[in-house]
């Protein structure tokens, strides 16, 4: 039997030896050093199977804390701590409960944490997992940035990056190296809770917001204090569910995983990300966390991903309980960890530890299996610097709450605010509206600070606002900062269920004495499952709401605050101005302002197609069938792209025109590259940033092309009266899709290429 144990502690080295050989020496193509550390190689051959085992068992915080979920603080039992960390020698826990914990304490509990990990036989270190996707949720008076949804809005990776940097440096300072993110979920349902998680529709902006945040939390080398492990979640196809239910079904065909939701995951393993976590869902009726072939053949395999599998929250055990594809939760336990799941979420009890130990002795899971997970779960220890060093690093909380970061987190919330409609009052443009103006400011978000900030801040679901930092200011708030308080008339509070939020009659009453209504609706803060809709409509209460502001005849400016894009075409016409705010989080309010008032030219583009109905979901790139109409029969017209607002759109207080649209060639051939250039310039009167985006089209190809796809974006700020050229480089590359053969390829052919309303059309040859 040992010798046996030690065999396979050989072979797994091997393995681990390899990696090195791989790219550049010393960094593997999935994160970090691959160096094998000497300490890992000594640890992997003196563990026991327990000992390898509990390094495979991640438990939620609640397991160790004095009345568990129900703790007041944060204090830890050290009677349920050793239980944990000592007798089942857990490798990980997670999470926070019930709220948010100061720095100080979080270095305490890591301590302790850490200081039970040295009464092991081996004393290997926690690694304590955190979900900060917006910045640290769980840390008081973490800076808390935009949503993705918003960020993807800036079209501004560089912005996105800074504020990932930010929140690498909040979470480190706070003791912990492991963050759950970046989300790299694609959002084509906007009925799904978690869409404000994402970057969108687009791949290419998911992939590039994906590559900018883990570049931003790994790059500096995951044991300086300036750095976190990333974990790209979650593998592969969860947000697409049938319903738009969260954690249901999703059916999607190989060719449309490989050509809309692999390639982000593809490039977050070339950036180095460390680690993956798995989809809770089922693909076509496989869970994803017993499916062997995405798992170990398409990630390992294929995207050569070197890094560690985590589970999500106890999904290895609905494998039984809810997926019903395991007869046993040892069943469960065996499908997912030879499927490549390399550490369970368990995350409530150790049922996983006892399992797993079973399963080996009856040789139903290799050892070989258990030293490949274990060897990846040491590597990243020792990659972040855990086996020198696993306690809170002092001198990194210097790193937490800096005053430019809340300067950051406006600049983020600025350039992701998205201008919808701006109509004329009285000949002008409505926005930007005058200072001097007497306003009133209703509906629920105009109080709210939760629905600013959205899921994931200072708890999970976000929405308890009592848990957040006190000067973080709701819209209205923000206003009457502007303006001064005597010129802001409010109504309602933060309570989305309140009736005085919908008092259409207080309302008539109030913007008698006010010359603009600003009407603050949308969605409150809510995560995952709980945040299932069955019905994307705009709550019918804010709908009736708006529409009382639109019958007092006074212009009435709507800002959506809101996670996903509430169905909104009744109000539509009668609004003069539409800001699209997102979740758009800490500085949302002033952000909002801002723009209202002029001190900020707007300048974001949708990330998604806005829907006009409900039962019509269409992306941007959908097919010419899609768009197709048959209003006569037998007489088509291509007007069946229904939307409210169509992807990219977004407006300025200023204009620009597009001109000078050229092609470096009209042919290109193999390798070549084509150069795609356009003039800007802002011919309006203010300086501001403009989005200049190129797209594509395949104009007949073996699978149904789509209308068009993103090749590249670029945001340029222009003075007045400023010009500037923009060029991008495409190769055969940017042209290509996945074929009935599940290949990515470019066909011979034609295509076009779209800047603005320009197009030129060039041919490809292989
Ligand atoms: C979510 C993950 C998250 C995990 C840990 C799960 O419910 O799906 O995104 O990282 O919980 O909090």
């Amino acid at each position: 039997m040992k010798k046996l144990f030690l065999l396979a502690s050989v072979a797994v080295l091997a393995i681990l030896s390899s990696c090195s050989k791989n790219g550049k020496e010393g960094q593997s193509k999935s994160g970090g050093s691959t160096d094998v550390d000497p300490k890992v190689k000594e640890l992997l051959s003196k563990m026991s199977l327990e000992e390898k085992v509990g390094q495979m068992t991640q438990v939620n915080i609640n397991m160790i804390l004095v009345d568990g979920y129900g703790s007041k603080d944060g204090t830890i039992d050290p009677a349920l701590l050793d239980t944990a960390v000592v007798k089942y020698k857990v490798g990980s826990l997670l999470n926070a409960v019930p709220s948010a914990y100061s720095v100080d304490q979080w270095h305490a509990m890591i301590k302790q944490i850490q200081d039970a990990a040295q009464k092991t036989p081996n004393k290997i270190p926690v690694i304590y997992g955190i979900d900060a996707i917006h910045g640290v949720t769980f840390t008081q008076n973490s800076t808390l940035f935009p949503h993705n949804i918003a960020e993807a809005a800036t079209r501004n990776p560089d912005l996105v990056a800074k504020g990932a940097k930010v929140t690498a440096l909040e979470t480190r300072a706070s003791g912990i190296r492991w963050n759950f993110d970046p989300v790299l979920d694609i959002g084509r349902n906007p009925v799904w809770a978690r869409f404000p998680e994402t970057f969108g529709e687009d791949p290419f902006i998911v992939k590039t917001m994906g590559v900018a945040t883990i570049k931003a939390y790994e790059e500096d080398g995951l044991k300086n204090k300036t750095a976190v492990a990333s974990c790209m979640k979650h593998f592969i196809g969860y947000s697409n569910p049938a319903t738009g239910k969260d954690r249901t079904p999703a059916y999607i065909s190989e060719i449309q995983l490989r050509e809309y939701y692999l390639p982000q995951f593809k490039a977050a393993v070339q950036a180095g990300s460390s680690t993956i976590m798995i989809n809770s869902g089922e693909i076509n009726g496989v869970p994803v966390h017993g499916n062997k072939y995405l798992l170990t053949d398409v990630l390992r395999t294929e995207l050569g991903f070197q890094g560690l599998v985590v589970s999500d929250w106890e999904d290895i055990i609905r494998l039984h309980t809810r997926h019903k594809i395991a007869a046993t939760p040892k069943e469960a336990v065996k499908i997912a960890v030879n499927a490549g799941v390399d550490m369970s979420m368990v995350p409530h009890d150790f049922s996983f530890y006892k399992l797993l130990i079973e399963l080996v002795n009856e040789n139903q899971v290799s050892k070989e299996r258990i030293d490949e997970a274990v060897g990846r779960i040491l590597t990243l220890k020792a990659n972040l610097g855990l086996l020198d060093n696993p306690y809170g690093e002092a001198d990194a909380k210097a790193n937490f709450g800096k005053a430019e970061y809340s300067a950051l987190a406006l600049e983020a919330a600025r350039e992701a605010m998205t201008l919808l409609k701006n109509d004329s009052v009285k000949g002008a443009p409505v926005l930007p509206l005058a200072k001097t103006a007497k306003v009133l400011v209703a509906g629920p978000g105009a109080n709210s600070i939760t629905s600013l900030n959205g899921c994931w801040s200072y708890t999970w679901q976000g929405a308890d606002a009592s848990k957040y930092p006190s000067t973080y200011k709701t819209v209205a708030q923000a206003i009457s900062d502007k303006l001064g308080a005597k010129n802001v008339s409010i109504l309602g509070n933060a309570n989305y269920k309140d009736a005085a939020n919908y008092d259409s009659k207080a309302l008539a009453a109030k913007a008698k004495a006010s010359d603009y209504i600003i009407l603050c609706l949308g969605e409150d803060a809510y995560a995952e499952t709980p945040g299932t809709i069955f019905d994307l409509n705009l709550d019918p209460a804010q709908t009736a709401l708006a529409k009382a502001a639109i019958a007092t005849g006074k212009p009435v400016i709507l800002v959506l605050i809101e996670g996903r894009p509430r169905i909104i075409k009744d109000i539509v016409p009668g609004v003069k101005g539409i800001l699209q705010a997102y979740w758009p989080g800490s500085q949302g309010g002033a952000a909002i302002a801002d723009v209202l008032f002029g001190d900020y030219n707007p300048n974001g583009k949708l990330p998604y197609t806005y829907p006009m109905y409900p039962n019509m979901i269409m992306t941007y790139d959908c097919k010419f069938s899609e768009i197709d109409e048959e209003l006569t029969p037998g007489i088509f017209s291509q007007t069946g792209y229904k939307y409210q607002f169509p992807f990219g759109f977004g407006l300025s207080y200023t204009k620009f025109t597009y001109s000078n649209f050229k092609l470096s060639k009209d042919s290109i051939q193999g390798d070549d590259k084509i150069t795609v250039s356009v003039d800007v310039t802002n011919s309006g009167t203010r300086d501001g940033k403009e989005v200049v985006e190129v797209y594509t089209r395949d104009l007949f190809a073996s699978i149904t092309p789509p209308q068009r796809r993103l090749r590249g974006f670029n945001k340029i700020e222009l003075k007045a009266g400023e010009t500037k050229s923009v060029n991008f480089e495409l190769s055969k590359d940017d042209l290509a899709f996945v074929n009935a053969d599940l290949k990515t390829v470019t066909e011979d052919g034609e295509f076009e290429v779209m800047i603005g309303d320009f197009k030129k059309i060039f041919r490809y040859k292989n």
